[in-house]
């Protein structure tokens, strides 16, 4: 009898309970995987808390796609810099929301340039279950939101975003731009934190349900003080976020632009397919995005992936140092890890 055929015998009769904090080992890779089932990853600090909404799920049995869209809810309700409706807004002073959703049978849904809805990554999930279509922006996308019953909020800014905002404008300072060249614009600036490490831009979150099925999420309001209409990675199926329920998942955050370029969430999975761990796979990603520079400095331009493959395995890598994700697996496993990164 096959390992995995042993396992599977194992693992039904010690239980459902047992997966949530067991180990899983899979002869179906050429590793010796020791993953763990159910698990959820997310993307920096704001990751422990969008954890736990998505471990409420995981936890009962639940379905990944379900887990993937409470967890980022929990990030775009907190007051955040770069999830949400309180988050920093436009150069016109409006914020605008992107966010995608991706479920085990590679159905996936996503909203882009949305502006006055509160959970940007539902309205992705309606896109994605009541329409033929993968993307909605803009008029439209609000339109479809209010369709679907949810709220047209009053689109004031938030305390903190305002305050943001009008120091920002006293130099309008903008130079945004993917070119080394460029890289010390102040488009990074409001991810900077004062110990020079970044603060998070973008809620992405994979998981991997005790049925073996793996989903994402990701939801941002994009680069702060971004020229009105700019788009970043997060909506991008293939760029921001993508599953493949055959290998696993990958998630993204930091300089969109950069990750558009590679199709970098694609690329990772990809890679997990080729048989790599998923750390090996992001840091092989990240190393793509810095070869494109042939050699260009790049230490101002963050980019960070997380990943999980089947079996529960997971990792994360970044361009420069800050880069942290969150790990939960167990009820008293909700740990924030400092992914290794390429440029010391
Ligand atoms: N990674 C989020 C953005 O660039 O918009």
């Amino acid at each position: 009898m096959s390992l995995h055929r042993r396992q599977m015998i194992q693992l039904g009769t010690l239980g459902l309970s047992s997966l949530f904090a067991g180990k899983v080992f899979s002869a179906g890779t050429k590793r010796l995987a020791t993953g763990h089932k159910p698990i959820v990853i997310s993307t920096w600090d704001a990751g422990i808390n969008a954890n736990k909404g998505a471990w409420n799920v995981l936890r009962n049995g639940g379905r990944a796609l379900d887990a993937v869209e409470q967890g980022v809810m929990v990030t775009e309700n907190e007051q955040s810099c770069c999830v949400g409706l309180g988050a920093n807004p436009d150069r016109d002073g409006f914020v605008t929301l992107d966010a995608s959703i991706m479920d085990e049978n590679g159905n996936c849904g996503s909203v882009a340039f949305l502006e006055r809805i509160k959970h940007p990554i539902s309205v992705a999930r309606r896109v994605m279950e009541k329409t033929p279509h993968v993307m909605l922006a803009g008029v439209g996308a609000q339109q479809f939101a209010v369709e679907q019953g949810f709220t047209l909020e009053d689109g004031k800014l938030s305390d903190d975003a305002k305050k943001a905002y009008e120091e920002w404008l006293k130099k309008s300072e903008y130079k945004p731009s993917a070119n080394i060249e460029n890289s010390k614009s102040t488009s990074f600036a409001p991810l900077r934190l004062p110990n020079g490490g970044f603060n998070h831009d973008t809620i992405g979150m994979v998981a991997l349900d005790a049925h073996g099925n793996v989903s994402g999420s990701c939801t941002t309001s994009g680069m702060a003080f971004k020229v009105r209409g700019r788009v970043g990675d997060s909506p991008i199926i293939g760029a921001g976020l993508f599953v493949d329920n055959e290998v696993g998942a990958a998630t993204a955050t930091g300089l969109g632009e950069e990750v558009i370029k590679v199709c970098g969430t694609h690329l990772v999975v990809e890679y997990m397919a080729q048989g790599m761990h998923p750390e090996e796979a992001c840091k092989k990603a990240v190393e793509k995005i810095i070869r494109r520079h042939k050699g260009g400095d790049m230490k101002d331009v963050q980019v960070g992936f997380i990943a999980i493959n089947k079996q529960g395995e997971y990792g994360g890598y970044g361009i420069v140092k800050g880069f942290n994700y969150a790990v939960c697996y167990a009820d008293d496993h909700n740990e924030l890890i400092y992914a290794k990164y390429a440029l010391p």
